[in-house]
């Protein structure tokens, strides 16, 4: 068996590449160890931004985003019991727009379903090889079945835990990161959301943030211990602290029945580089980012549609973008490590003493006055949310 590209991991990234590759008329096979169902029903990141839509759209899967997808013309910030409101499209003229990672992996499956794409669900003990050589390869079981993908080139597209990144030589790889003190704790619930667009909070009891899925879909997210046990958070509990974090005089949290909850842990963690001699990473496998800024699946699609141009080229002899694709990407990645360590930074309640952490609460409370005040602060952060255009 043998195809130009071999992409590991059917996560968002991999199916994006596929796919994009695919209307380049490059074909490629995804080798993913999860089923489909499961891979269907992973509930992650809700926010695309405008650059993400228009690359969904140009490459033929904005149908349903279009129809069902919910533009924002900004976001809400909250804190001191105050809610202010910033319009990234009056400030620059760009938008995002909700619309669930779930949804975007379902309309890239029926795409390639329909198109009869390859792509090897459950395979077990996937492994690559001779990275360096002009042929590498991949390795993985199917169906009780051996198979053995001679390839041009592997791409993992595999998350942070898959095994390409892990594949790179230590002495030829770095890995920057930074752990945060919290974690969060994300609920889906069938209520109409209360809110027409997203609500970031500071509260004293920490962080809290309300989005959507839907018009009958909420999602909501609190600040937790990383420590915390789901299992000590009653629905009763979790609707009680997000009433009180995202409480303002005037307006009204609907509670709807918790249909899915769950904690993240969160973390910055960036490598070095995104390429090793035929194998290149995208997505997850590269880099991950604390999810305040909504920049992990918009990063992953970032990635994606530069490495389809760089092949794209390749297969029309000119590597010279292949050769800068690491450096590119990450460059961009740096910058949204930045705007999402920012992000995290402000809006969230230091844990411990939270008498000796007062400065650092008053002093997030003066950069939340600022950004909400200062046209050229909003219009930095009406830039970055709405992504960067590089
Ligand atoms: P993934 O979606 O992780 O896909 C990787 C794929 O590779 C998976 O299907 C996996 O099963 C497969 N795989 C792994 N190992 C192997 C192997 N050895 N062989 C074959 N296949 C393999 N971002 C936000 O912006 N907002 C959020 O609210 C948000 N919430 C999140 C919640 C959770 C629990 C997680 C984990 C992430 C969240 N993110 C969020 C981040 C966002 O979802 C990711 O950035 C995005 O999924 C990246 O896509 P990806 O395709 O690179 O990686
Ligand atoms: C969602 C997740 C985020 O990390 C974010 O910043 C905004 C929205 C969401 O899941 O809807």
């Amino acid at each position: 068996e043998t195809t130009p590209v071999a992409i590991i991991g059917a996560g968002p990234a991999g199916l994006l590449l596929s796919w994009a590759l695919r209307e380049a008329g490059i074909d490629s096979i995804v080798v993913e160890n999860r089923s489909q169902d499961y891979v269907l029903a992973r509930i992650r990141a809700g926010v695309l931004e405008q650059g993400s839509v228009e690359y969904l759209t140009r490459l033929g899967l904005g149908d349903r985003l279009k129809a069902e997808g919910m533009e924002h013309d900004g976001i809400y910030l909250q804190y001191g019991g105050q809610r202010h409101r910033i319009n990234f499209n009056e400030l620059i003229g760009r938008t995002v727009t909700v619309y669930g990672q779930q949804q975007v992996v379902k309309d890239l499956v029926a795409a390639h379903e329909n198109a009869g794409s390859t792509i090897y669900y459950e395979a077990a003990d996937v492994a690559v090889h001779d990275l360096e050589s002009p042929t590498p390869s991949v390795t993985f079981v199917h169906a009780g079945e051996k198979h053995m993908v001679a390839a041009d080139f592997v791409v993992g597209a595999d998350g942070f835990h898959g095994i390409c990144r892990a594949s790179i030589p230590a002495d030829e790889i770095t890995l920057f990161d930074r752990s945060y003190p919290y974690a969060w704790l994300g609920i889906l619930a069938d209520v109409a959301p209360s809110t027409d667009e997203l609500i970031y909070a500071l509260h004293d009891d920490g962080f809290a943030m309300h989005s959507m899925r839907s018009p009958e879909v909420s999602r909501l997210y609190l600040q937790v211990d990383p420590s915390d046990d789901i299992a000590r958070w009653s629905d009763e509990r979790i609707w009680e602290a997000l009433q009180t974090r995202l409480g303002v005089p005037g307006w009204t949290l609907t509670e709807g029945k918790i249909t899915d909850k769950s904690i993240t842990p969160m973390r910055s963690f960036v490598a070095s580089t995104l390429a090793h001699g035929n194998l290149f990473l995208v997505g997850d496998a590269g880099h991950i980012v604390p999810p305040t800024g909504a920049k992990g699946l918009n990063s992953a699609i970032s990635d994606v549609t530069q490495l389809a141009e760089a092949l794209t080229a390749h297969y029309r002899q000119d590597d010279s973008l292949l050769g800068r694709y690491s450096e590119t990407a990450l460059a961009r990645q740096w910058r949204v490590q930045q705007f999402s360590r920012w992000m995290t930074d402000m809006l969230h309640r230091s844990p411990g003493d939270r008498q000796a952490d007062l400065f650092d609460y008053r002093s997030q409370v003066g950069q939340l006055d600022y950004v909400t005040h200062s046209p050229l602060a909003q219009r930095m952060l009406a830039e970055q949310y709405t992504g960067l255009q590089l």
